[in-house]
């Protein structure tokens, strides 16, 4: 790797390289020789040269050494055979102690977690129950006792759940897993019963599920509080939905190709691959039915911005952000969240990145208090449990009764959102 380094400077820097090449094959024989410290002013009088003969020279005082080192070990040598012989039984007799001791302590421990249940004997309940969501990947209980906890259980999750539900941060360094369960709840909202509030683009346009109700009673508001706007043959669009990873790689080459690779995830890192994430835009139709597609304008952007997070939707790109998400301001993409996240990033002006790392670092189960967000007048409770290092497995402390959600967040842990 050196030698790379070595070989690039020219002319005026060529010095040090070749003063560095004899020292390096001149280092063996100046250790051989180190009594002879003589050899030292050879190396400074000439590099490359002078060090070879020290070699040569270096020898004779190799020779010489037996002898020396005869008269001094010999006398000592049964000595020195009894003590190593003596810390070879001390070695083995420490080995011995140390096996039993283990051998108590795992026996008390093992005798320990049969009353907390927690990881060995539910594997493999785990691997012949398939899941569909997070929260049906339950393999056992167990009662939690403490203050704020205090009517709380165990639950355990396998830890490959982490890349699951609706706190999954995507982005250039966590890549989505694409988790089979989460194929199942794609739709199209093409003439999806009950979801008539703005146009999409193209039967193609599909989102989660889970997200639909929400985002329908969103643009119903929106057009309601935006007559003035949203008339005349201006609609609401939803422009973009879930993407495939060979379509986020399409668009991605195509934005490159354009110089706008700013605004576009490589594929793989696109929250559109979640289905949780839709690009909105003003559809326009005239008379004469020539249609066109717009960016939000401000009376649209204002009332999203101030709504969106009731319906539990974030606007993930913002301009303040870029540093932190690397991807340009978006106007027009907004990713669901929650209502209670979606709240607290908003009125807090921090982005989903920001956020994870709040609930890892002030809000770890165990160490710190429950984050607490109130949002629609009720009382939320949120905390991130690290998924094990140790096991598959990860006990997530839940409660007993009531509703709560428990999502992974795609790169270490769980957040559980306990509504109170
Ligand atoms: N435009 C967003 C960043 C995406 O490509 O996912
Ligand atoms: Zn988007």
């Amino acid at each position: 790797m050196n030698n790379n380094n070595y070989n690039r400077p020219t002319n005026g820097t060529n010095r040090p390289v070749q003063n560095t090449r004899p020292t390096q094959n001149g280092a063996r024989p100046a250790q051989n020789a180190r009594p002879t410290q003589n050899a030292r002013p050879t190396q400074n009088t000439r590099p490359t040269q002078n060090a070879r003969p020290v070699q040569n020279g270096a020898r004779p005082t190799q020779n010489a050494r037996p002898p020396k080192k005869k008269m001094r070990f010999h006398p000592n040598k049964d000595g020195i055979m009894a003590i190593i012989v003596l810390l070879l039984i001390v070695a083995i007799a420490i080995t011995v102690v140390v096996c039993v001791v283990k051998g108590i302590t795992n026996a008390i421990n093992s005798s320990k977690t049969d009353d907390t249940t927690v990881t060995t004997a539910t594997t493999e309940t785990s691997s012949t129950t398939e899941a569909t969501t997070v929260l049906t990947d339950i393999i056992t209980t167990a009662p939690v006792v403490g203050a704020w906890n205090e009517g709380y259980e165990l639950l355990n999750f396998a830890n490959t759940k982490v890349h699951e539900g609706d706190l999954v941060l995507v982005n250039h360094n966590y890549e989505y897993t694409f988790p089979s369960t989460m194929e199942k709840k794609i739709a199209s909202l093409w003439g999806l019963e009950g979801y008539n509030t703005a146009y999409v683009l193209g039967n193609d346009t599909r989102l989660n599920t889970s997200i639909v109700h929400n985002l329908a009673q969103m643009l119903t508001a929106m057009k309601a509080a935006n007559i003035a706007t949203l008339s005349n043959g201006y609609n609401l669009q939803v422009a973009s939905g879930y993407r495939t990873y060979s379509y986020q790689n399409e668009l991605y080459n195509k934005a490159v190709a354009n110089g706008t690779e700013g605004y576009s995830a490589i594929a793989g890192h696109s929250e559109h691959h979640t289905g949780l994430a839709f690009d909105i835009k003003v559809f326009y139709k005239a008379p004469d039915g020539k249609t066109a597609t717009y960016d939000l304008r401000a009376a649209e952007q204002d009332w999203i911005l101030a709504n969106c997070a009731n319906y539990g939707f974030i606007l993930r790109y913002p301009a303040e952000k870029v540093d932190i998400t690397k991807i340009l301001e978006e106007s027009w993409h907004f990713r669901y969240v929650g209502v209670p996240h979606a709240k607290y990033i908003t009125d807090n002006a921090i982005c989903l990145e920001e956020y994870i790392d709040l609930l890892r670092e002030k809000h770890t189960y165990g160490i710190s208090e429950p984050l607490s967000i109130t949002a629609n007048a009720k009382e939320y409770l949120v905390y991130f449990v690290p998924a094990s290092v140790e096991n598959d497995v990860t006990a997530v402390t839940v409660p007993s009764s009531g509703n709560y959600t428990v999502s992974g967040n795609n790169a270490d842990g769980f957040i559980v959102t306990v509504e109170k």
